[in-house]
């Protein structure tokens, strides 16, 4: 699957990527009304990864259900839509919306993925960071919708697994972590933040290690499948994922550096199958010992 927030809206990659021989794709988070995002500098290259604060730019909900969801239904390959509410009444009012517009023809959509892991936006992890509220507000969305839900989670907890948990007492069909790792990148010379937010989100190589550990131990605490993700680029990395516990993964940075990161990765999997004597991805699940 592509990553929420790093494949554009889809369109810009088709070109590069043969989209129908993806899991899925996962277009920007919307929101409710439009965002014009953080102030600029947004982005800043890191040592091994990106540092990000765009702050949830997008065009909202009615612009994203008159524009966007006929081209997103009609795409040959499955799509979960991302969306994240100011609160818990927006988050529900949002899945129905969503979930409606999708009942007359849902096309090519199959699950909704619930953002409550943004770092860049206030109050943007209130609900992945309290597992009570967690809970409750994952139930109030599973129970208004029928469609599939997943639960994108933060690392910036100290323990992730009660988290994972409390999304999957709530009712997630499944739980997709990491988001971005809160970081900082600093101009010494100008005694300045270097992003406009000063803070923002580390993604790719660099936050690999920390999502991996978090995949295994969520992995061992949950019964729902776990989608992994956090810098993902090669097949190997992809492996590590699957054997650590993930039932599926998301590509997000690389897509960035190398557009076809995806493709090489759907490609190298049966020979990284045999490699384990395996027939299929669900074979090798969490095998890691
Ligand atoms: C520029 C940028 C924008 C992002 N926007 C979103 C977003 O809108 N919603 C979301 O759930 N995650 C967003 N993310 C987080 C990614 O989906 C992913 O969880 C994270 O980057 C870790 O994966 P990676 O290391 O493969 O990039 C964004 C990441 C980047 C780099």
């Amino acid at each position: 699957m592509t990553a929420s927030g790093a494949f554009g809206n889809v369109k810009e990659a088709t070109d590069l990527v043969d989209i129908s021989k993806l899991g899925a794709v996962v277009p920007k988070t919307i929101t409710r009304a439009p965002r014009q995002g953080n102030a600029p500098p947004r982005t800043v290259e890191t040592t091994a990864g990106l540092l990000n604060a765009i702050g949830l730019d997008n065009d909202g909900l009615d612009s994203f259900l008159t524009s966007k969801l006929p081209y997103y239904q009609s795409l040959p390959c499955p799509v979960v839509i991302s969306f994240a509410g100011e609160n818990a009444d927006d988050y529900v009012s949002m899945a129905q919306s969503l979930e409606n517009a999708c009942k007359q023809d849902g096309g090519s959509i199959v699950a909704f993925e619930m953002n409550i892991s943004c770092p860049n936006v206030a109050h943007g992890t209130d609900f992945g960071k309290d597992p009570a509220l967690c809970e409750k507000l994952v139930s109030s969305v599973r129970n208004a919708i029928s469609m599939p839900l997943f639960v994108k989670l933060t690392p910036n907890v100290s323990d992730i697994t009660v988290i994972a948990k409390a999304a999957q007492n709530g009712g997630a069909d499944a739980v997709c972590l990491i988001n971005t790792v809160l970081g900082m990148a600093i101009d010494w010379k100008n005694r300045r933040p270097r992003l406009g937010n000063r803070m923002g989100g580390l993604s790719g190589p660099a936050i690999k290690p920390i999502a991996l550990r978090m995949v295994y131990q969520v992995a061992h605490a949950v019964t729902i499948p776990v989608i992994g993700i956090g810098g993902i680029e090669t097949i190997d990395d992809a492996m590590e994922f699957l054997v650590a516990g993930a039932t599926a993964f998301e590509v997000g940075t690389a897509n960035f550096y190398r557009p076809t990161a995806t493709m090489e990765i759907v490609d190298a999997l049966p020979a990284a199958l045999d490699v384990l004597g395996a027939n299929s991805v669900k074979e090798i699940i969490g095998s890691c010992q």
